[in-house]
């Protein structure tokens, strides 16, 4: 039988290109339009991929233009992911946008509205709900291996001066990117989350603190659920604290814990028993999804290596195929994706309320709710 087919654009070419392939394969995926601001890198793309002139774009408002597309899949800055995502729902058109949602809480609660009013799905792009540590863990959790849960950790340490990441990152307050750290440990412990005590600590260089004048080298967060007595403590840093790029959660149980691996490839650790630790390996998730892209989510499918946040990011960990999947199977099926709107702004809205209280001296702020 011939497969439901959907039109999809890509605008933006840096973290954005590693969808085109994921598209041009997806099976129920026809056009692949693409767009950025540089006219030889969308030429270079569409050589690289074989898209055709008229599907491709150096301005979202031509790209919009064109009816044929159903959905928008936006990979462009964060200070833009606001007016881009209403620009492209009040088009009509279903839209996925990289994280995070936006950077207030009234852009968030202003897409969730705008996506309903216009009946059009809205997707964060969360990759680490989709990550292969996530999927193996999230098994674990839901068929009972874990026991009762006690405890859970999460952190994202990425020190942003590596060269090549654009300027609108110098001096990002941490929290305000706190998606990676908050989704798949929220996920797992599977409650609305409800209130948040977050201090700064440290400080980056004052030259890097003028343009959103937050101080803070680091930032510790604990939340507070609704119905349970787990607590999640989740740490953030962006710039002047020297590690390994990290974006990892722990889960701690009754019966089973989970430690993710201190730097790459080093190892995840399981315990099962008193002093037992064992070392495991997530396996690869490809067969999860359609066959056509299964092997994109393999370990060795990162397109461009040398983009900074495959440097830092380490991949990903498979999720860019389930992302676009995600999206592309709640547009031809006529149900949401995970990260839908109501889940995404509860991500990114905890993480703005975290970054209140860190610049309130610790106050508890209570994190307002979209369902
Ligand atoms: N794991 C993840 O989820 C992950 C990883 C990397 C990046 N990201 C997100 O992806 C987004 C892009 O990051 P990046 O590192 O690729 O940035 P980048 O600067 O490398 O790329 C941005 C792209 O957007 C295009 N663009 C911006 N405004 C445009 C406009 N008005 N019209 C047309 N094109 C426009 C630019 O031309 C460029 O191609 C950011 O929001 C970032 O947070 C997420």
């Amino acid at each position: 039988m011939e497969q439901k087919k959907i039109n999809i654009g890509i605008v933006g070419l840096g973290f954005g290109k590693e969808f085109i392939n994921i598209y041009k394969l997806h099976p129920n995926v026809g056009k692949v339009a693409i767009c950025a601001r540089t006219k030889s890198k969308v030429e270079a793309a569409a050589a690289e991929h074989g898209i055709p002139a008229e599907l491709c774009y150096t301005s979202i408002e031509d790209m919009l233009k064109n009816d044929d597309l159903d959905a928008i899949h936006l990979a462009t800055d964060i200070p833009d992911h606001y007016k881009h995502t209403m620009m492209c729902l009040k088009a009509g058109k279903h839209t996925a946008c990289a994280v995070p949602m936006g950077m207030t809480i009234q852009e968030c609660a202003d897409i969730v509205n705008e996506s309903q009013k216009q009946n059009k799905i809205y997707m964060m792009l969360e990759t680490h709900l989709f990550t292969r540590e996530f999927l193996y863990v999230k098994k674990l959790v839901d068929e009972g291996k874990f026991g009762k849960l006690q405890f859970l950790r999460s952190d994202h340490m990425q020190n942003m001066t590596l060269p090549g990441w654009p300027d609108y990152w110098l001096g990002y307050p941490p929290f305000l990117y706190g998606t990676h750290a908050l989704a798949p440990a929220f996920e797992i412990i599977g409650k609305q989350p409800l209130s948040v005590v977050c201090h700064g600590s440290g400080a980056i260089k004052k030259e890097r603190q003028s343009r959103y004048h937050c101080p803070f080298a680091a930032e510790s967060a604990t939340f507070f659920f609704e119905d349970t007595d787990v607590i999640l403590e989740s740490t953030r840093w962006l710039y002047d604290t020297i590690r390994q790029c990290r974006e990892a959660f722990d889960v701690y149980g009754s019966k089973m814990s989970f430690e993710w691996q201190m730097t790459e490839d080093s190892g995840h650790v399981v315990y099962t028993n008193l002093e037992d630790a064992e070392v495991v390996d997530c396996p690869d998730t490809g067969y999860l999804l359609p066959p056509e892209i299964g092997k994109l989510a393999n370990r060795e499918a990162v397109e461009d290596k040398t983009h900074q946040s495959f440097i830092q990011g380490g991949g990903h960990s498979g999720s860019h195929p389930h992302t676009g999947n995600d999206f592309v199977q709640a547009i031809v099926n006529g149900t949401q994706p995970k990260s839908d709107a109501i889940h995404s702004a509860k991500y990114t809205v905890a993480g703005i309320c975290a970054q209140q209280s860190a610049m309130r001296d610790g106050e508890r702020i209570y994190i307002p709710r979209f369902d």
